[in-house]
């Protein structure tokens, strides 16, 4: 009866899809069709294996996922944690490796350190807030923006940022540097807690057959 059901994995535009899709090629599962960059089409199907693909933004996947609408998810750590949806999460794939960082200038040190009352500007609040409230016991104002967090400490906004950094340069190219490090992120596949009961078979084969191509790939 489950090889009848498609699996239906939701992927986060961009990036992150086009690594993932790189490694269910290397086990044998392609959409041709979403090979092709000038698509516009959002759900794609491997119908050999019985397999759907969608994109959806990256934030998105874990309601996807919590909801049902997807057996599996592919996102970053990040996006996992700042949701914080009832969903299991069963593999690091080893990709989309980053740190989510307390950075400013370096002039911010000292307030960090006396655990002043200072203002974060970040896209991730949940995790601003468990970072400054729960580990450190410090009382900050959190101010959420959108994107392009660094600004806000170069315009006045904010004394620190709390963002992902990658290979640095962002920071560097704005004269901000990494004051405390608060996780280390990768991408990771989530699963719904339902279908990991009701296609446990699948799903397990799936999970060990995506860790042996991702230790591979390492
Ligand atoms: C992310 C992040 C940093 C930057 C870090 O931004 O928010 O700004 O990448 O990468 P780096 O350490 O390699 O410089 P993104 O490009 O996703 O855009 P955003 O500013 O709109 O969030």
């Amino acid at each position: 009866m489950s090889e009848e059901r498609y699996l239906t994995v939701a992927l986060g535009k961009g990036r992150l899809a086009r690594r993932a899709m790189q490694l269910f090629g290397r086990i044998g599962i392609s959409c041709r069709e979403m090979e092709d960059a000038r698509t516009r089409k959002l759900i794609f199907a491997d119908e050999e294996h019985k397999m759907r693909f969608f994109l959806s933004k990256g934030p998105d996947v874990p309601t996807y996922v919590e909801y049902g609408a997807a057996d599996i998810g592919i996102a970053g750590e990040d996006t996992i944690l700042e949701e914080g949806r009832k969903i299991y999460e069963v593999l690091d794939l080893g990709f989309g490796k980053c740190r989510m960082c307390v950075a400013g200038p370096a002039s911010a040190m000292e307030k960090l350190q006396h655990r002043e009352l200072i203002r974060v500007a970040t896209k991730y609040p949940k995790i601003t807030r468990d970072y400054f409230c729960k580990k450190k016991h410090q009382t900050v104002e959190i101010i959420k923006l959108n994107g392009s967090i660094e600004l806000a400490p170069i315009v006045g906004l904010s004394e620190v940022i709390c963002d992902i950094v990658e290979t640095g340069s962002t920071l560097r190219e704005n004269g901000l540097t990494v004051l405390e490090e608060v996780v280390d992120l990768s991408a990771r596949m989530v699963v719904n807690q339902v279908s990991m009961k009701m296609e446990n078979e699948r799903i397990t084969a799936l999970i060990e057959r995506l860790k042996k191509a991702s230790q591979e790939e390492a």
